[in-house]
């Protein structure tokens, strides 16, 4: 590795694979601890880059060929995509398209297995059972739920926020599916360091890694290749992934609202 790659990669911290940590009771204490002060996480191919590829473009063709839909998160919910753009009530202003993956439904990619020691390790530290809301039963009162975000270029983007702290929302693993310095140049995720300084977290990492921080760091996306030409149905800019657990109804409050990064 070269000095300036070696200077890039300073500001997050690698750990351990999500599943040597769930079996190395000290590694945990750590990343908790880390977690707590404010530090940024990486756990390094988690999946391969190819098979994040493969992801985005098979979401891509979803998303070029069908309508987007909201629909409420329910027991039993298809999984469905949606903008997330111009959209008044949203708790926090941003342009992304987003499509949402539940365990109750099938998936060719069988998205939760490939992720399952990811969400276990999310669970753990968030005080939940190691297995909880991963089974799609909805007497849970959650559910966990595969985020994947993209973000345009032309301006794709999400405003700085903090996260409230509901019971099962104390740390999001953020799935890296795109690379920077190719898929796009500018912008993309930052988080706020206890320091003040606004980390820009794309160019440390690569697709297939999993970030992780505490969602009261302030934290956003910033506006993706904003000189570009917006394009929704191009499918060119930033692919991430939040693996999310979200309230059910009658129990939004325990799980918090909509988050993204
Ligand atoms: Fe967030």
């Amino acid at each position: 590795m070269d000095m300036n790659a070696d200077h890039a990669r300073r500001g997050v911290h690698e750990i351990e694979a999500p599943g040597a940590i769930l079996r190395d009771q000290a590694a945990y204490v750590g990343m908790a601890e880390m977690l707590r002060q404010g530090q940024v996480l990486v756990s390094r191919n988690v999946l391969s880059a190819e098979l994040t590829r493969r992801i985005t473009h098979y979401l891509a063709g979803i998303g070029r060929s069908s309508l987007p839909n909201w629909r409420p998160i329910e027991p039993g919910c298809p999984n469905f995509h949606r903008l997330n753009w111009n959209d008044e009530r949203a708790y926090v202003h941003a342009a992304f398209h987003q499509f949402s993956f539940f365990p109750w439904n099938q998936d060719v990619f069988g998205l939760f297995g490939m992720l399952d020691d990811v969400f276990r390790l999310r669970n753990r530290l968030c005080g939940a059972g190691e297995t909880a809301f991963l089974s799609g039963d909805p007497s849970e009162g959650a559910v966990a739920r595969f985020s994947a975000q993209f973000y345009p270029r032309g301006g794709g983007h999400m405003a700085g926020h903090i996260d409230p702290a509901g019971e099962y929302q104390l740390v999001v693993p953020t799935l890296v599916m795109s690379a920077h310095g190719e898929d796009f140049t500018d912008g993309g995720l930052w988080v706020e360091l206890p320091d003040g300084l606004r980390l820009q977290v794309d160019p440390l990492v690569g697709p297939g890694d999993v970030i992780w921080f505490h969602p009261q760091r302030p934290h956003g996306v910033q506006a993706v290749d904003p000189e570009a030409t917006l394009d929704w149905t191009a499918f060119r800019g930033r692919w991430s992934a939040i693996l999310a657990v979200n309230g059910l109804p009658g129990n939004a409050a325990r799980a918090g609202v909509e988050i993204g990064g």
